[in-house]
């Protein structure tokens, strides 16, 4: 089969370390997809429009499509629901039902957050139960892709961070515009998190790419990739300051439950399933938020 993938979301923060992940491979044929942020290499398309969907898959003929494209702040998806079942809903059935017609493999990027946190470590086949509606979205984006296709995979991941278009990009490095300027920083000190490097994902995902094309029968189902370094926002702030030796006597833990959508307390994913089918790569969250601040401190 052609090593052809196709990676939805290209222009952001994850689909950005897919997309390159992809292009490090000269076996692999890259097309990444942006909209608000297409440039020159990544081709504009807008994914709520099926026939710009259909169009796109059938042209480039993908064997593997990598669907990272969403909404994934969970107070935007309470304030849009409409917006959001387009893009998390619609678009991922438009995408699934081409991928079908092709014989494509759809891998859609899911989230810990379809988790309630009640009862850690989450096994792959863990019954999920959402406490927001973005968790609830992505989990109805994960029942699409596989009701399209038994043969469709997801893979789970938690609070991501990596290489930064600007600081407030990601839920992580948006703490650090604080710390930086020594302001007074109140984090959560509540609930459990797994920061994981993009880049580490990424380079899971293109050896489960090859395992499919390879051996598709060991390729399907629910998959979860996650660092095993257990932190709150509050460890992450001191962690980004003594990165940088700056102060940390204006960060201030804040022991409550985080405000705005509810946020499950402990999502942590057992990734055996994963384990088994590739060379997994974890970063330390102390030197892969150093590298990724760097352009940052000083500024
Ligand atoms: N970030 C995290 O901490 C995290 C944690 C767990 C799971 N995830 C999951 O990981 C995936 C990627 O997240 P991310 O952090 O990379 O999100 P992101 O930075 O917000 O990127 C979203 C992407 O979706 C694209 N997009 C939005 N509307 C579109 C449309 N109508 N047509 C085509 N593309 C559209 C955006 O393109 P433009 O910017 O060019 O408009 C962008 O490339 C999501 O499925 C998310 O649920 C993320």
């Amino acid at each position: 089969m052609a090593k052809r993938v196709l990676v939805t979301g290209a222009s952001g923060l994850f689909g950005r370390a897919i997309y390159k992940e992809f292009l490090s491979d000269n076996s692999w044929e890259t097309l990444g997809l942006a909209f608000s942020r297409a440039k020159e290499s990544l081709k504009k398309l807008d994914i709520t429009d099926e026939n710009q969907v259909k169009e796109v898959i059938n042209t480039f003929r993908p064997s593997v499509i990598i669907h990272s494209a969403a909404e994934r702040k969970p107070d935007a998806v309470e304030n849009d629901p409409d917006g959001t079942k387009k893009l998390n809903l619609s678009a991922t059935d438009y995408i699934c039902q081409a991928a079908k017609s092709i014989g494509a493999w759809v891998l859609y990027i899911s989230t810990d957050y379809v988790f309630d946190g009640k009862s850690p470590p989450y096994d792959e086949d863990a019954k999920p139960n959402p406490l927001n509606k973005y968790g609830q979205s992505k989990l109805e984006g994960e029942k699409i892709t596989l009701e399209a296709s038994p043969e469709n995979s997801v893979l789970r991941v938690p609070i991501l961070y990596g290489d930064i278009e600007y600081i407030a990009e990601s839920a992580v490095t948006i703490l650090f515009e604080k710390i930086v300027k020594g302001s007074e920083l109140i984090a959560s000190d509540y609930e459990k998190r797994y920061p994981t490097h993009c880049d580490d994902i990424a380079y899971v995902i293109r050896q489960l790419a090859d395992r499919r094309l390879q051996d598709p029968e060991k390729v399907h189902g629910v998959f979860h990739w996650s660092s095993n370094e257990e932190m709150t926002k509050y460890d992450m702030s001191i962690a980004m300051a003594s990165a940088f030796s700056l102060s940390t006597e204006n960060i201030k833990a804040d022991r409550t439950p985080s405000k705005g959508a509810p946020r499950p307390y402990n999502t942590h994913l057992s990734c055996k399933k994963m384990e088994a089918l590739v060379s997994g790569r974890q970063t330390p969250f102390s030197e892969g938020i150093k590298t990724v601040l760097q352009p940052y401190f000083n500024k």
